[in-house]
């Protein structure tokens, strides 16, 4: 085995995804203590966004110095290097989210027992779907009185469109919660409440009819689980990775989180089943992580905890071969040569100066405005990555310069930070200087405005705009596509990489253009859009 492959094979790429509350902080703080990144639980809980209101959230912003170890949290546990994305929780930076998963082989989603699935999920479930990304999943809370877990399994089948394979099965639930039965093991996890340090109990029962299970969990609760079983396994067909790695299939596993019971053995599993870094599909070609030479793109741009210098660090995931400190790559989109000098990894909590970096692998680059969202590093061939998508937005707004004095700051900080992705940008044909910004959520507004006044001394206003729903466009007859566009001028928006967006009032207005330009095709995400730039 080459070092190359052999750097692959170690290497373990996912992110969290869930609804807020599900329990993500929780279990990540669980995964990080076990991989020995932290050493005391509570330590995740400060860069956390969820919950929090916008002046919470901008102070966090000025201590960027967590959020930023927080995004990647890296780990070494049983001989892997495990790399895990944080993704925010607060629904407003649900783009922010969606990006990161495109830097990721797999995804973890956490499901409360008592809520089932919730909208966010549903939502992040898309992206991953579109995208093929294999999800593993943990129903949370089991410790309080949940939904049936068979009806939740359902839940999960009918609104994510993904098949369930239970791995392990929970007996009891809320006060009568006892543990969970490994179906692949055949081993019962022994759950005891509060008493998250001390190592489970586990007991072999192969069979099980055995008696020793009405012994530890007590009659009734063997039964039931022994109805389960015949159930389960007449319902859902045994695990198969081919399917979880299509992501057509989800290995499901139980637990309680907030008590440390059933994290750990997630953990176990996903370092055997969970995929090692993937191929991922650029325009040109697919790239395969073993190819000797370089390359990686850019998912995400993180302004730095000091306004004054305004210098910000590029999130870079590695797609193939060996990245190297102090070597010349060719930035494909600038055709311009880049030399990291102090690239980043973000081992435990801190950043470090590392000198190297392996397919899967995250690291941070110090990034004077070289970099936009999307940019692919190579070593000089010319290949652009897909997958790193704006969403539709959902709120939009006029915006103009308040301080006529400072137009230069307002134009530099406003193009920087939509390059930021803490906005989107769009300028109308038919009045080129107009400028109209969308968000995903009300936040981004906020943070847009106080962004450019302490960073860049600079100050916008917004006027309201009579738009909510916005379609990327695309027809394989570019003649056709231009005719479209000609004919519906007022209702086109071109975004920062020169696509053309169809914005409309209302979904009735905007099904009667779909079902009046059948060649035309429309999308929620600018994903399937091939870049006009
Ligand atoms: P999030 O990051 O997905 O938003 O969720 P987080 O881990 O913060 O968990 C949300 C709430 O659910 C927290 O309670 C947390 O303690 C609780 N929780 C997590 N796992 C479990 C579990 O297995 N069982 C039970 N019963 N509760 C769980 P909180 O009161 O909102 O916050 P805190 O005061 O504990 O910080």
């Amino acid at each position: 085995m080459t070092e190359l492959t052999e750097q692959i094979r170690k290497r373990l790429t996912f992110a969290i995804i869930s609804h807020p509350d599900a329990g993500k902080t929780t279990i990540t703080e669980k995964l990080l203590l076990f991989g020995g990144a932290i050493h005391i639980a509570g330590a995740v809980k400060s860069g956390k966004t969820a919950r929090t209101a916008v002046s919470d959230f901008m102070k966090m912003e000025q201590e960027r110095g967590i959020s930023i170890s927080t995004s990647v949290m890296g780990f070494e546990y049983k001989n892997r290097k495990i790399n895990l994305l944080d993704t925010p929780g607060h629904a407003d930076f649900s783009e922010d989210t969606y990006r990161g998963l495109s830097a990721v082989d797999s995804a973890l989603m956490v499901i409360d027992s008592v809520k089932g699935v919730e909208e966010r999920t549903r939502q992040l479930c898309v992206v991953c779907r579109m995208r093929a990304t294999p999800i593993a999943t943990f129903v949370n809370k089991l410790d309080r009185e949940g939904k049936d877990p068979m009806e939740l399994l359902d839940e999960v089948e009918r609104e994510l469109a993904v098949e369930v394979r239970p791995i392990t099965w929970p007996v009891g639930q809320g006060k009568l919660f006892k543990g969970v039965y490994n179906l692949v093991e055949r081993r019962l996890y022994l759950f005891r409440p509060g008493e998250e340090t001390l190592p489970v109990d586990v007991v072999e029962i192969d069979d099980v009819n055995d008696p020793e299970l009405d012994v530890r969990v007590g009659e009734s609760l063997a039964r039931k689980l022994r109805e389960d079983i015949e159930m389960i396994t007449g319902v859902y067909p045994p695990f198969d990775k081919a399917e979880y790695f299509a992501g057509k299939a989800t290995p499901v596993f139980f637990g309680s989180a907030l008590n440390n019971f059933g994290v750990r053995e997630l953990l176990d599993n996903l370092v055997t089943l969970a995929p090692e870094p993937t191929p991922k599909q650029a325009d040109e070609r697919l790239v395969v992580p073993e190819e000797a030479k370089f390359s990686g793109f850019v998912f995400k741009i993180h302004a730095n905890m000091n306004p004054k210098h305004r210098d910000r660090i590029a999130f870079l995931r590695v797609v193939s071969g060996k990245f190297q400190r102090n070597t010349l790559y060719y930035h494909v989109r600038a055709d311009k040569t880049f030399r990291a000098a102090n690239p980043t990894a973000f081992m435990s909590q801190d950043r470090e100066i590392i000198d190297e970096a392996w397919p899967g692998d995250i690291i941070g680059l110090h990034d004077t405005g070289t970099f936009k969202i999307g940019d692919t590093l190579t070593e000089g061939e010319c290949v652009h990555f897909k997958g790193i998508p704006s969403f539709a937005p959902q709120i939009f707004r006029s915006i103009m310069n308040a301080d006529p004095e400072r137009e230069k700051q307002y134009h530099k900080g406003l193009d920087q930070l939509a390059e930021e992705g803490v906005v989107q940008i769009f300028s109308k044909i038919h009045q080129p200087n107009a400028r109209v910004l969308g968000v995903v959520g009300q936040l981004q507004l906020e943070v847009l405005q106080s962004r450019l006044e302490t960073e860049y001394n600079a100050a916008c206003k917004y006027e309201p705009i009579d738009l909510s729903i916005a379609h990327w466009l695309a027809c394989d007859d570019k003649k056709k596509l231009e005719a479209f566009v000609d004919a519906n001028v007022r209702r086109i928006l071109v975004d920062i990489r020169g696509n053309y967006v169809l914005v409309s009032d209302s979904e009735w207005g905007f099904n009667r253009i779909q079902t009046n330009n059948p060649d035309i095709r429309f999308y929620e995400t600018s994903e399937m859009v091939e870049s006009r730039a």
